[in-house]
């Protein structure tokens, strides 16, 4: 048998056998570098939160440590109402004591009872091995919502306006005036609607959000926003005002053109708490006092169709005490309810960024187009001079036809317009309210005079998420397909995970969101923003278990239609798992289990006693590659054998579930049926020698990556994927297949396909669009043809991010950062770049629940050096592609011995080390790819 030598200072050289086996290492002790502290306190995702309704919020937090090999071996948190109390230790809610645990993340409160708009301070200290703790974290705190439907005083109320709400009706605005009588210690205002609203207190606007109160499925959960308002508030007179806009809630919504979904009525619900220095409490609330008009500026504002302002038709000072509201109408009171009230669990969508344009063209038809640089999701900020009544019309677009023309007919119904009409005062500065466009170019008529480009600016919004992945490499295309992975995902995820930003839909399809949220939870925070969306599919989700194909279910009204799709539906299963694989997130696993079994249990009677799901409608590999070319005639592949895929799979998935979640027997029973599945799948659609369904790339990257063939059949089958890729030298997959393709090429050795397919620059590939220059994932790999022509308009979004799945395989393959499903949420990192294509860089990052983990390598001058980053608290494998252990130096020293390290040895050509927390550098000789 052959063996490999590991050269070991201070031990004899000794013989490793090939394969698994790996030597012990006498751990180096953590040294005397400075102790560990405790920062980045986090509950319920969320630093320092405001409105919680969480009853048990869940506590995170880090240790910073500059020693390697950091790991917490006990914890101590403590809780108390006041910041003071908690600083000295004093009349303490709930005090942990020393618990031995290495658990940092997701430890739910379990003190007394949390009472509402209570603040709680805490912190945390923790121990790291010996007996001296940390010192106490900075003081961090939770604030408790309104969480009894009691705890409302204020009545819904409704502006008492004439509206045509056939159409597009004017926004009314509200207000009322209120007294403040002493010093003010705290006000906070709880806020919803129905319908988006706009806050403003004194003249101000309340909050950066935007959008709110959010987009959820309303009629069972409806979001309500905390602000603190304390500063806003003057002594004596004092005037509270909002705005509301159609939204979700009655604009048009889906491409049916239908509007007034979930009512035709905007609604206000308001609560103001102001605490007095002398332990007074006010609640100023939505009430009959109020005044409303729908006289405004805001003409309409809808979703997809832009806005009409017109500036003369302000009311300066309206939400200010001085204002003359004489001549509004009243309200009336409703009786929308308050059970259904929820704190939000994901971030708000605000304003994110800004762009500034980059050239201002004529176009052959005569148009004055604004090119942004950028296919970007927002809104055009203007800035203007002029006489008074100029009305500028903005048309927004994301690209230009062959002539050079603004090209909108791919926004179907969805008009994308924002008129404003000039007050004629000086400069006026406009944003549109309740609107959002997706564009990279906008045709300006109208504009006073010459139109400069700093006259506008595009403000980026989506859902405010921490950003915490990078990826970067030596090939500036990938980079430039990474820039637009990331881009799609800012365009779509506004508040809910959207299929387009532009076109007349913009809807939570499952299937979308399924298929890229591994993706998604490397480039952003994704934890909270799932969780809300997660928790509408469960309300949606039918009771028959069916699973609805958009969330929030606004395609059907029957109430049991646009359902059930395989791939899509499965959402309910694969999401909540992708979550708990990278968030290690059990509670949400549980909220979401009686969702999984019933979705398992509905294809279980769809597909009957022989347990293949035949006959239903689907959308199938949606989008694969399509062609009448005679030499390979597209790859379509049949929508029952997706359907029984996804079946095996999900089941298999929810056994892995009940496994998690300490339920045997569902695990059994679900794994059990996944096996029945698998081998009718296999009767079905596998030939004996490994020939699978349509031989199509989808079919064999979801049998392969699912599991569903036979040990024995599998390399064979993976071969014969290899070989459609060699001779096709393309992808062919759709929505299905496509995050799935490159993994499974890389699991059964052919890496090196994996890469020619990524780094392929002709259609159809992921850098086609990239050498057409786009700047986001389109929808289609032929969105803009190779002759210069656009597919179907009918459906031809260049912002839908479902391609960009590809970007987990960069991420967790070409730099190789994993989590480990045994101890998921990467307090276990799986570290194993394979390098390839070219490449001589690639470089990840990725901020988990524990910090920072990275993986970064250069392989110059036949050197590969690979970079690592394991947070304190967590523990690292580590696979060195084609290196012998005694080859391997780390920060150029022997392996053996060093800091941190715990195993080391050979495992086929590769190295794999066990290391604890830290930075480290290993490099070894490796023969330069060319
Ligand atoms: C959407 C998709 C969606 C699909 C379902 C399209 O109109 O844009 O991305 O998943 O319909 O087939």
């Amino acid at each position: 048998m052959p063996s490999f030598t590991l050269a070991c200072p201070g031990l004899a050289r000794l013989p490793l056998l090939l394969a698994s086996l790996l030597i012990a290492i006498p751990v180096a002790a953590s040294g005397t570098a400075a102790p560990a502290t405790v920062a980045a306190l986090r509950c319920e995702y969320q630093t320092n939160p405001l409105g919680l309704d969480a009853r048990r919020p869940r506590l995170s937090w880090q240790l910073r440590a500059t020693a390697r090999d950091v790991m917490q071996t006990a914890y101590q948190i403590q809780v108390a109402g006041s910041k003071a109390d908690l600083e000295q230790g004093r009349n303490l809610l709930w005090d942990t004591g020393e618990v031995t645990s290495d658990q940092s993340v997701h430890v739910p409160y379990a003190g007394p009872p949390l009472q509402s708009g209570q603040r709680y301070w805490w912190r945390v200290r923790v121990w790291t091995g010996d007996d001296i703790p940390s010192t106490w974290s900075e003081p961090a705190f939770w604030e408790m919502g309104l969480l009894e439907p009691s705890d409302w005083q204020a009545q819904w109320i409704e502006p008492d306006v004439e509206e045509d709400v056939s159409t597009s009706a004017p926004a009314p605005m509200l207000r009322r005036t209120f007294w403040v009588e002493g010093e003010v210690v705290r006000a906070r205002a709880y806020v919803t609607s129905h319908g988006l609203y706009e806050l403003h207190l004194n003249g101000r606007r309340v909050g950066d959000q935007v959008f709110t109160p959010g987009w959820t499925s309303y009629h069972h959960q409806l979001q309500v926003q905390t602000y603190d308002v304390t500063d806003l508030l003057q002594d004596g007179p004092n005037a509270v005002g909002a705005i509301l806009g159609d939204g979700w809630y009655r604009g048009q919504i889906g491409f049916r053109g239908q509007r007034n979904f979930y009512g035709n009525r905007l609604a206000l619900l308001a609560q103001l708490v102001i605490t007095y220095a002398d332990g007074r409490t006010e609640v100023i609330g939505t009430d009959s006092h109020w005044r409303a008009t729908n006289d405004g500026p805001i003409r309409m504002s809808d979703i997809y169709n832009g806005e009409v302002y017109d500036a003369r038709r302000e009311f300066p000072g309206w939400s200010t005490t001085g204002f003359d509201d004489s001549g509004w109408a009243g309200v009336r009171i409703a009786d929308h309810g308050t059970d259904h009230l929820v704190a939000p669990a994901g971030p708000s969508v605000r304003r994110v960024e800004e762009i500034r344009p980059i050239a201002l063209l004529t176009s052959p038809a005569g148009e004055t187009i604004i090119d942004m640089g950028q296919n970007m999701v927002g809104w055009v900020r203007l800035r203007v001079s002029g006489p008074a009544g100029t009305t500028i019309t903005l048309r927004h677009a994301e690209v230009l036809d062959q002539e050079g023309n603004l090209y909108t007919e791919n926004l179907r119904a969805a008009r994308q317009t924002v008129q404003y009409t000039l007050r004629g005062d000086g400069e006026e500065i406009y944003e549109p309210h309740f609107t959002f466009q997706g564009f990279r170019y906008v045709a300006v008529e109208g504009f006073p005079g010459t139109p400069t480009l700093d006259a506008f600016t595009g403000i980026v919004i989506h859902s405010d998420m921490a950003q915490t992945g990078h990826f970067r490499t030596s090939n500036p295309l990938v980079n430039q397909l990474q820039h637009n992975i990331r881009w799609g995902q800012k365009g779509n995820f506004l508040d809910v995970p959207t299929d387009c930003p532009q076109r007349d839909e913009r809807l939570g399809w499952t299937g979308d969101a399924q298929v890229f949220c591994r993706t998604a939870a490397f480039n952003y925070d994704v934890a909270g923003f799932f969780t809300k969306w997660l928790a509408d599919l469960a309300f949606d989700q039918y009771d028959s278990g069916s699973i609805p194909h958009v969330i929030p279910n606004v395609l059907a009204t029957d109430g049991q239609g646009a359902a059930g799709a395989a791939g899509w539906a499965d959402a309910g299963v694969l999401i909540p798992w992708d979550l708990y694989l990278v968030y290690g997130d059990r509670l949400l696993l549980e909220r979401q289990y009686p969702g999984m079994t019933a979705w398992v249990g509905y294809m279980q009677r769809r597909a009957g006693d022989d347990l293949i799901w035949d006959g239903d409608p689907h959308f199938g590999d949606w989008l694969a590659f399509n062609t009448t070319r005679s030499d390979y005639p597209g790859a379509t592949t049949s929508k029952d054998f997706i359907a029984t895929a996804f079946y095996a799979y999900s089941a298999a998935l929810t056994a892995r579930a009940a496994d998690v979640l300490g339920k045997p027997e569902d695990a059994a029973h679900y794994r059990r049926l996944s096996e029945r599945i698998k081998q009718a799948f296999r009767q079905e659609f596998v030939t004996p020698n490994g020939r699978v369904g349509e031989n199509t790339q989808t079919a064999y990257a979801l049998a392969l990556a699912f599991d569903l063939l036979p040990e024995a059949l599998r390399q064979q089958a993976a071969d014969r994927l290899a070989e459609d890729v060699r001779r096709f030298g393309h992808l062919t997959t759709g929505f299905l297949g496509t995050p799935h393709l490159n993994h499974v090429l890389t699991r059964f050795g052919y890496t090196d396909l994996a890469y020619a397919l990524l780094l392929r620059e002709t259609y159809p590939s992921w850098l086609y669009p990239v050498t057409q220059g786009a700047t986001t994932i389109w929808e289609r790999w032929d969105g803009l043809r190779p002759d210069g022509s656009f597919q179907d308009p009918g459906m031809n979004s260049f912002n839908h991010y479902a391609y960009g799945a590809v970007g987990d395989w960069m991420y967790r393959v070409m730099a190789g950062l994993d989590t480990d499903p045994e101890r998921p949420g990467y307090k276990h990192v799986l570290i194993a770049p394979r390098p390839g294509g070219g490449f001589t860089e690639v470089e990840a990052r990725l901020e988990t629940l524990y910090g920072t983990t990275g993986s970064a390598w250069t392989w110059h001058d036949d050197t590969f050096s690979l970079t690592v980053t394991v947070p304190p608290n967590t523990t690292a494998t580590v696979r060195l592609p084609g290196a012998a252990p005694d080859q391997v130096q780390v920060d150029g020293r022997p392996l053996v011995g060093a800091d941190g390290v715990h195993d080391a040895g050979a495992d086929g050509t590769d190295t794999v080390v066990q290391i604890g927390s830290g930075m480290y550098r290993f490099s070894y000789p490796m023969v330069s790819d060319e």
